[in-house]
């Protein structure tokens, strides 16, 4: 049984959101950025602020479940991040483990069920077995779906896919004629889930870092200074909020 939060009875809350029960985004895709700089404005180290931006994770997660989104899917790790110094890279990629000692617990009663995009076979075995039994222990839950983007890049995606395409025309399992947009879907990451409604990005950027090229051509992007850690449901209502007064026209009139 999901645990009931009493959400929409903030009423500061309620009033940020244009109507709670019609045109909720079926799917939201988070960069949750702004976590080394948290930590910097307060002189903790940068490890701080990813620490901190894990428990604005689960309160959004909870949130997502609550408003009866369908997907979240959180931009955790991207291809790019191997750029940084190894103690952060090794400190970001045990989070998964932290998450699932002291959160799992909490996510499984949301019926929340984990899922993963990304490079993950190329992670260090700690991090893809922590994210495994996430995996497997929220399999059977029928609620939100949370993806978790791990050593995850849009082009890198796209490339693996056209990989996938030619190897399936040369063994004949495919033919050119049935490569089209839907079938080319289906060999990302993504496959199976539709493309996000909404695209929210923290911490003051505006710019996709390598996120969900192909996923995000129609969505509806929201841009907020918030950074990752101090992002809560309020600003998560906002952002839903605004997107329910878009106009989604998809080149039509
Ligand atoms: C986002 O926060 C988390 C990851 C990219 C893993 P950052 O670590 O990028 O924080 P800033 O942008 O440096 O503040
Ligand atoms: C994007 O944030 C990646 C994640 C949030 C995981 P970055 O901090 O890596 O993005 P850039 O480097 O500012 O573009
Ligand atoms: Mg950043």
């Amino acid at each position: 049984m999901a645990m009931k939060i009493p959400f929409f009875q903030h009423k500061q809350l309620k009033e940020s959101f244009a109507d709670p029960e019609e045109n909720i985004p079926a799917h939201i895709a988070i960069i949750m950025d702004g976590n080394g700089r948290w930590a910097g404005e307060r002189g903790m180290p940068r490890a701080a602020g990813h620490k901190e931006g894990l428990s604005a994770l689960v309160k959004i997660v909870k949130a997502a479940a609550e408003c009866k989104v369908k997907v979240l899917t959180l931009y955790a790790f991207s291809t790019e991040n191997w750029k940084r110094p190894t103690a952060e890279i090794e400190f970001i990629l045990k989070l998964p483990q932290t998450f699932l000692n002291i959160y799992l617990p909490d996510l499984i009663r949301n019926n929340v069920r984990v899922t993963a995009i990304g490079d993950v076979e190329s992670l260090p075995a700690y991090t893809q077995k922590a994210l495994q039994q996430a995996i497997d222990r929220t399999k059977h839950n029928d609620g939100l779906q949370l993806t978790i983007a791990l050593n995850y890049g849009s082009r890198g995606e796209i490339l693996h896919a056209v990989k996938e395409i030619l190897a399936d025309l040369d063994a004949a399992n495919m033919s050119l004629e049935e490569l089209n947009e839907q079938s080319f879907s289906k060999y990302l990451y993504t496959a199976g889930t539709t493309a996000p409604d909404l695209l929210i990005r923290t911490g003051g950027e505006k710019r996709l870092s390598n996120f969900l090229l192909w996923q995000l051509a129609y969505t509806e992007f929201w841009f907020t200074d918030v950074l990752w850690p101090d992002f809560s449901e309020k600003e998560f209502m906002e952002a839903v909020g605004e997107y329910q007064q878009r106009k989604r026209r998809y080149g039509g009139i």
